[in-house]
């Protein structure tokens, strides 16, 4: 028996990410089911925006720490999902580091999207990270989510140039409309096709005889 995917979305703050995807999902071009968005922030925008698509969005107190989610917070987290039984978590713009209980109950199971092409600039602000490097063409990126944080395996990536005028807007804006593309696809190849991952390698199709 197939059944549609689930998905479960993390947010912080504007949920332009996970709109896109709500988007792609109304128009047919992505085959899933939002069924839960969380968010450490009472006033994320993104929680409003997820209502207006009818999913189910809540607020769930992140704990003391700033940056992760630790203890109660982190097991309250993990029991939504799980109850609301998503194939995939998606880190859309959620502001915290998760931790070794988190990707042990959603093994190999929850992506994240990151405004550089990794492994160059992870962490926070990469796109004033490559303005001020000076490279000519940064990008964005959608991975696996290991304990090593930007650094899991890539399942794909978009390039976009960077121009001598960029402000930090600019550029931020160049790669977020990447974001919004790249991001579904991303669901689409790990949920409509067969892969491996070998080593860092997320290998999609068969496995090819004698090379
Ligand atoms: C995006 O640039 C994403 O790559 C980064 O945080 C930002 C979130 O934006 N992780 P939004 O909330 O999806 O609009």
């Amino acid at each position: 028996m197939s059944s549609i995917t689930k998905l479960g979305i993390l947010v912080s703050g504007r949920g332009s990410n996970m709109e896109a995807i709500l988007k792609n999902i109304e128009d047919g071009k992505l085959d899933a089911k939002v069924v839960i968005v969380l968010s450490d922030n009472s006033d994320a925008p993104a929680l409003k925006k997820a209502k207006k698509y009818g999913v189910d969005a809540r607020y769930i107190h992140p704990g003391e720490k700033k940056t992760v989610l630790i203890g109660t917070a982190e097991q309250e987290y993990i029991k939504t999902l799980k109850e609301k039984e998503v194939d995939y978590v998606l880190l859309a713009g959620f502001m915290r580091v998760i931790k070794k209980a988190f990707i042990q109950a959603f093994p190999m199971k929850i992506l994240n999207i990151h405004p550089a092409l990794l492994p160059s600039f992870p962490g926070l602000k990469a796109q004033s990270q490559a303005l001020n490097y000076g490279v000519k063409f940064s990008g964005c990126t959608v991975h696996f989510v290991t304990e090593d944080v930007d650094a899991g395996p890539i399942i794909i990536q978009s390039c976009v140039p960077v121009y001598d005028d960029d402000t930090e807007e600019i550029l931020s804006f160049r790669i977020l409309k990447e974001e919004h593309r790249i991001y579904t696809e991303a669901i689409k190849l790990i949920t409509e096709h067969p892969f491996r991952i070998e080593g860092r390698r997320v290998i999609f199709g068969e496995r090819r005889q004698n090379g």
